[in-house]
């Protein structure tokens, strides 16, 4: 067995992890954080949104025509099953203006893009996709796709769905581009850095930008700060700065996922995905 993943080890390295975010993110100076637009949506809507027989009904042919991009299914990508849960809450929300913090090899970008193609053929218009990322992840020099072990670049895969018309790139921190948006969105899927004091001021900030209604989705959400899958690393920033808003006294309420109707990875259904939405 490797050493990192020995079950005691990856335990240890969960405390210190938990430790060191914990600590960081009591040094960041309180923010704000407007929940009045966030979306009243519950447990039981989450729930018949993934298990939509319409959405169900169109997902092969895009899972087939998704499948031949050859996105990695590594290089932390969002991984096919959770891209899947993406695709509907995008399609059963059907927002106009969409907003995805961390391009990286475009996994996600291409799962929302063929949401929103959809929705546009149901005859809502206009519809534009925001796609941030702090690299450039298009870069015909630096190649990045690449490196991760996919086939194409973001910009290439949405042309190749039809839909670079739609979506836009821009290469910035999350927080700078957040704090200059000039506009609103109804939908934001955050999987940027995943620190808890980024995600702490992130989510704020993000909040500001929601249109009314809108929605806000976090990737690598790990309720309780433990292990989603028996043994394995967690990501404790997304929880704990959640944790911290709500104690602030935010009026959020974080949904996590759960178990998908549908494969995820390591044999398994469990996804990272949660929802944000406004506590009732
Ligand atoms: C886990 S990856 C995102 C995966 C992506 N959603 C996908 O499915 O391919 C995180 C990405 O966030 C980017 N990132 C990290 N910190 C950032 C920041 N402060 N602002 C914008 N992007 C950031 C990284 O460069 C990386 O590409």
């Amino acid at each position: 067995m490797n050493f990192k993943d020995n079950p005691l080890v990856v335990g240890g390295l969960n405390t210190v992890r938990r430790w060191r975010e914990t600590r960081r993110l009591r040094r960041v100076p309180r923010v704000q954080c407007p929940t009045e637009a966030l979306a009243s949506i519950d447990e039981s809507r989450v729930r018949s949104i993934l298990a939509d027989p319409g959405i169900a009904a169109e997902w092969p042919a895009i899972a087939t025509e998704l499948a031949t991009l050859g996105i990695t299914e590594e290089a932390h990508g969002v991984n096919p099953g959770d891209r899947r849960a993406l695709y509907y809450l995008v399609r059963a929300t059907r927002p106009a203006r969409v907003l995805e913090i961390g391009t990286h090899i475009g996994a996600s970008t291409v799962h929302i893009a063929a949401a929103l193609r959809a929705t546009a053929r149901d005859g809502s218009a206009p519809l534009r996709l925001t796609t941030v990322d702090i690299l450039p992840v298009n870069d015909p020099t630096a190649r990045l796709w690449e490196r991760y072990g996919s086939r194409h670049s973001p910009a290439t895969m949405v042309q190749r769905l039809g839909v670079g018309d739609i979506v836009e790139f821009k290469t910035a921190p999350a927080e700078a581009f957040l704090a200059a948006a000039p506009g609103k969105y109804d939908f934001i899927f955050l999987d940027g850095d995943h620190a808890a004091a980024a995600v702490y001021r992130e989510l704020s900030t993000a909040s500001a930008k929601l249109a009314p209604g809108g929605l806000i989705v976090l990737h690598d959400y790990f309720p309780g700060g433990q292990p989603l899958w028996p043994g394995s690393p967690v990501i404790p920033g997304p929880w704990l700065a959640t944790e911290r808003l709500v104690a602030e006294g935010a009026k959020l309420r974080v949904l996590p996922l759960g178990d998908l109707p549908w494969p995820t990875k390591l044999g398994g259904n469990t996804t990272s995905l949660a929802v944000v939405a406004k506590a009732t």
